[in-house]
């Protein structure tokens, strides 16, 4: 979904800000080997938190590399139970391959379709661009899925906290007649996520 390469590599230079979709290139004198290597993804991300899940970013931002590439991947960790909550990416598609565990992995389409399957070790799933989907862990043991993007940085809308975890808050009255309940439903729900 990313525009094409202008050329072979531009490391990003994280300390500049973003011009349009990329960073500036660290001068090419400075790049090496290194550069072109991340191991972030190695290890298991820290689920100890509301949802007993945890994405970790293998992203231009934190593997400056994939700059101006199109590309990117996270690892997801779920405990016991653990979900990854209902999201979407404004600018990708993914793919993903679960590496571990028994994963439920469902999509809504924008009508509203929901299609899903359990998936084992080495099953493949594809969310289409920008539709809200989930993983949870439904098996015994832990969960680790690897997810592919076209984007160097795909974006995350996570429903929950885009309407009630937002900085100020969105008016009470436009979410009590969104979802048609009272206030204090509202309230528990803000006080639930934290906020
Ligand atoms: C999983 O849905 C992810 O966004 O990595
Ligand atoms: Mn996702």
């Amino acid at each position: 979904a990313d525009p094409d390469p202008l050329m072979d590599f531009c490391v990003a230079d994280l300390g500049s800000s973003p011009t349009f979709a990329n960073f500036p290139c660290k001068p090419a004198s400075n790049v090496t080997s290194e550069d072109f290597f991340f191991d972030g993804l190695m290890n298991e991300g820290n689920t100890s938190n509301l949802f007993g899940s945890r994405v970790t970013p293998g992203n231009v931002l934190t593997f400056p590399a994939l700059n101006m590439l199109g590309i990117s991947m996270n690892r997801v960790d779920l405990a016991p139970n653990g979900l990854n909550p209902p999201h979407s990416h404004p600018r990708a598609s993914e793919s993903g391959v679960v590496i571990k565990g028994r994963v439920l992995v469902g999509f809504v389409t924008t009508g509203n379709v929901f299609y899903s399957k359990v998936l084992g070790p080495g099953q493949m799933f594809v969310i289409p661009r920008g539709l809200v989907h989930f993983q949870k862990n439904v098996g015994e043991n832990k969960v680790v899925i690897l997810t592919a993007f076209n984007s160097q940085n795909a974006g995350a809308v996570v429903l929950s906290t885009t309407l009630f975890d937002t900085n100020p808050s969105i008016p009470g009255h436009v979410l009590t007649q969104n979802f048609q309940v009272d206030s204090s439903i509202i309230n528990g729900i803000q006080s639930n996520l934290g906020s």
